[in-house]
């Protein structure tokens, strides 16, 4: 099978690059990826003779055009992916992640070519704390932040382009992801390489926010299962019940560091702020049979942790400018 990876050299595209090769011996691979400041060019560097990479961008239709025609197969993880980046310029977010996909779905359709779009649970919007619900397929789109919206958009188009023109594709929309390979600007490598440099944690709000933490290992798991089994046109939900709140994330990484679980700064609070995720992922468990193989979630954060500590060569180059950013808009706040 030959699969066109976008965004390839991006976190969870790199680990299901890497994933692919260690499992999948009848895959070939191709990895088209502009290389913004969210790919790390050491990622894909082991492994570069055993794939191509095209250095390109999915709203480019002369870029995007002969390797999709080239493929049995287009998984696209390309896109801006961080919410703060968002508040701060929208415009390259709907340029790649609106425009980008639908250029990605007009080269799917003119050369009829199966597609999987990796998208986001923060489409749903954002649950309360105390509300005992979780996300489920049918859950209404509700997008708070240019992020979101963005993500949301692309799914809409993936799905009208399936109904419309009968492309033949399946989503996903997976929970907060961690593990190897993630850039420092998101919250558990920002944290774990923040103790690392002698910085503290940086904690917005009042840090009762809750994330639904998945390994990339299972969300890639999961994307496979879905490619083998799922249906054409569905979409599919990831999660692995690992449901945390913030101030427990930070706490847990200092304890894990040695470091008394108070030495962390509380910082201005996100504008927009989602409160809570939380995925139910009984479809795609009981349709597709997958199931998580990371379930406890402080082993699998030892274990990056233990990552960060071992690969600074790859993170240590973007760590300055990610603070440096930060500091312009974030300031230290009294414990809430
Ligand atoms: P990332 O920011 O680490 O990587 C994105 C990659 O896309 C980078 O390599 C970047 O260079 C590339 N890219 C950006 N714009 C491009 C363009 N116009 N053309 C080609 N390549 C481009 O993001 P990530 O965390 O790996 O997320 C990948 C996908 O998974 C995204 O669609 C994101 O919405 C989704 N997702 C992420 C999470 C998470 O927790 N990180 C959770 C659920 C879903
Ligand atoms: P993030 O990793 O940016 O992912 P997302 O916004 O997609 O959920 O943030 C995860 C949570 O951590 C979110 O509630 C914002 C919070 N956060 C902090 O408290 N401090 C930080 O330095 C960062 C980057 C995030």
């Amino acid at each position: 099978m030959r699969v066109l990876v976008t965004g390839g050299a991006g976190f969870i595209g790199s680990n299901f690059v890497l994933r692919t090769l260690a499992t999948r011996p009848d895959v070939e691979l191709t990895v088209l990826d502009k290389f913004t400041y969210a790919a790390n060019p050491r990622t894909l560097e082991p492994v570069a003779d055993r794939l191509r990479v095209v250095k390109g961008d999915i709203a480019d239709a002369d870029a995007v055009d002969p390797l999709v025609a080239g493929a049995d197969l287009v998984v696209n993880f390309a896109a801006e992916s961080h919410n703060d980046n968002s508040l701060r310029d929208p415009s390259v977010f709907v340029q790649t992640n609106v425009v980008g996909t639908s250029v990605l779905l007009e080269a799917v359709r003119r050369h009829d070519v199966k597609l999987h779009h990796i998208s986001t649970d923060e489409v749903y919007g954002d649950l309360d704390l105390d509300d005992p619900s979780k996300f489920t397929e049918s859950t209404p789109y509700n997008p708070s932040s240019p992020y979101s919206s963005t993500k949301a958009s692309s799914d809409l188009l993936v799905r009208a382009w399936v109904r419309s023109f009968g492309v033949r594709a399946t989503l996903s929309n997976c929970s907060n992801n961690y593990g190897p390979y993630q850039h420092v600007e998101k919250l558990i490598p920002r944290q774990i390489t923040n103790v690392l440099t002698g910085l503290r944690p940086k904690v917005y709000g009042d840090g009762r926010n809750v994330r639904d933490w998945i390994h990339v290992d299972d969300h890639n798991d999961a994307v496979w299962t879905i490619i083998d089994k799922g249906v054409d046109g569905e979409t599919y939900l990831i999660g692995a019940d690992g449901e945390v709140d913030n101030l427990t994330v930070v706490k847990t990484i200092l304890r894990l560091l040695g470091r008394p679980e108070d030495a962390f700064d509380f910082v201005t609070d996100r504008p927009g702020h989602d409160r809570r995720y939380a995925i139910d992922s009984t479809r795609l468990r009981t349709e597709l049979g997958w199931t998580p193989r990371y379930t406890d979630f402080e082993s699998g954060l030892s274990a990056t942790i233990d990552w960060y500590r071992d690969h600074s060569d790859w993170w240590a180059p973007s760590k300055d400018d990610v603070e440096a950013s930060y500091a312009k808009t974030q300031r230290p706040l009294s414990a809430p």
